[in-house]
């Protein structure tokens, strides 16, 4: 419910799926704001860096055990939704 509505302030060009954006809140937050003092804000950060982050948790050259199952388990097309999506919110 809130996830709608907070979607709804959110251009239209950035349209993760839910499970997605889900996937990621638990740690990151929905709005892009990590609450653990080991966890980086992803709202507002640099696009093209975040999606060179996701391929080397991806492919290993940036190791991190979390990060790489997420990475793994996530299309080249959801990833992409996804950073999009954090890439617009609003940095704090
Ligand atoms: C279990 C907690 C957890 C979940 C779930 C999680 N992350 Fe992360 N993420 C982290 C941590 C911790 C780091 C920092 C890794 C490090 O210390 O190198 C991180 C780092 C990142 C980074 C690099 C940020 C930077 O500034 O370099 C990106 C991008 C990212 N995560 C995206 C995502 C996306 C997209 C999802 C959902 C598909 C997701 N994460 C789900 C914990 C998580």
């Amino acid at each position: 419910m809130f996830l709608t509505l907070f979607l709804g302030c959110v251009p239209a060009l950035a349209q993760p799926r839910g499970a997605v954006i889900a996937s990621c809140a638990a740690c990151h937050g929905e709005d892009g704001i990590a609450r653990e003092a080991d966890v980086p804000h992803l709202a507002g950060q640099n696009e093209a860096y975040m999606l060179n982050q996701m391929a080397n948790f991806r492919n290993g050259s940036r190791r991190h055990p979390e990060m790489r199952f997420i990475a793994r388990d996530l299309g080249p097309q959801d990833i992409k939704d996804i950073i999009t999506y954090y890439a617009a919110l609003p940095a704090r």
